[in-house]
């Protein structure tokens, strides 16, 4: 079993990420030490999966801070206003980016001190976001293990994109589950959905079991309605980039086929997510926004163009399934149904659970 994959790591006065865009050929490492740098590594997804953005964006908001060499308050105030804009450009639709921008901003307001007390009290904020999510994601596996079918005893679960240790800063959402049945010895077999255009599912998901010795089988996106109809999945559980206070849930594109195929065969849908990742100021999923991407994810998928030229292109990242489609959602407080998740999570927050 590998010792752990943390994506997201203070190292040396800098931020060490994994260079998600290489992996699986290469498992490499790149070193971020200032706030346009982080940026473009959470554009250009060399980080990615929402907990992971907001851990990337809480330690971009502390490069942004230390950059600022004055003492004027105000100033420094005025120039975090900037860095905040600069990361909360880079993906609109994992809400868990907004949430940790917000987080720091908070706790730059609310430290006392001198510019030099604030930048530190920033890098202990961005270090305790990423200490939080693992510990987090350990809690949602535990929960999540008890809300799966109790038959078979032995589970074939399939998964969309990949919500693993890849896509917080350890352990995982959906995979996190997984890696907990799997401990329970509750897990046959892992479906990973390749989830073109960008293959998460293919180059990470399917990465993460290899080194956990989970056992993988890899399936291309138009193969998840035809393993359920052969009775070959027993339950699906996916992460997600932003709930809205309905329990409609964005994830990555292609998500909601598998909910419709899994509701049409009976088979229990789950989400697994932090509460960082429900955005109980919307209403309902029609509003949350759908981040477009470079069609050339869609055209040239390696070296090669797959179609000729003149062809028009649509790349949008994430798709909405409707919470009716959605049998729980996993979080660190529990399991609930997309009905009771609002005020299960407004309860628990009130409570002082952060
Ligand atoms: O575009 P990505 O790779 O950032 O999308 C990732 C997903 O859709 C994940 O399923 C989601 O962020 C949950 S990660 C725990």
């Amino acid at each position: 079993m590998s010792q752990g994959i943390f994506p997201v790591q203070w190292h040396e006065e800098s931020v060490r990420l994994i260079d998600q865009t290489r992996l699986p050929a290469e498992y490499s490492v790149v070193d971020i030490h200032c706030v346009e740098d982080m940026a473009t590594a959470i554009t250009t997804m060399i980080v990615r999966g929402a907990p992971a953005i907001g851990v990337a964006a809480a330690f971009g908001m502390y490069l942004g801070a230390r950059d600022f060499s004055g003492s004027d308050l105000q100033e420094f105030f005025a120039h975090l206003d900037q860095v905040a804009t600069r990361l909360r450009q880079t993906r609109p639709t994992a809400v868990n980016l907004f949430w940790a921008i917000d987080k720091m901003s908070t706790a730059a307001q609310a430290c006392s001190g001198s510019v030099g007390e604030i930048q530190a009290h920033l890098l202990q904020t961005a270090q305790k976001i990423c200490a939080d999510d693992i510990r987090t994601c350990q809690q949602i596996g535990a929960h999540g293990l008890t809300a799966l079918p109790q038959t078979p005893e032995k589970l074939r679960i399939l998964t969309h994109c990949n919500a693993g240790a890849l896509a917080t800063a350890g352990y995982g959402t959906a995979l996190g589950v997984i890696r907990s049945a799997w401990a329970a010895g509750r897990l046959e077999r892992v479906y990973a959905d390749e989830t073109r255009p960008r293959w998460q599912g293919a180059k990470l998901t399917t990465w993460e079991c290899v080194q956990e010795g989970i056992p993988v089988t890899l399936l291309a996106d138009t193969m998840a309605a035809h393993c359920m109809q052969q009775g070959m999945i027993d339950a699906v559980v996916v992460g997600a980039d932003r709930i809205a206070a309905n329990g409609d849930t964005a994830n990555k594109i292609g998500t909601y086929s598998v909910a419709l195929a899994a509701q049409a065969h009976r088979i229990p849908f789950f989400i697994a997510a932090p509460a960082s990742t429900v955005d109980l100021n919307l209403p309902e999923g029609t509003l949350i926004p759908i981040e477009q991407r470079d069609p050339q994810e869609v055209y040239l998928p390696d070296t090669h163009r797959i179609c000729p030229e003149g062809v028009e292109f649509y790349n949008p990242a994430f798709d909405v399934t409707p919470a009716q489609f959605i049998k729980g959602i996993m979080t660190e407080f529990g399991v609930f149904p997309p009905a009771q998740l609002e005020a299960a999570i407004r309860s628990h927050l009130s409570s002082g659970n952060q």
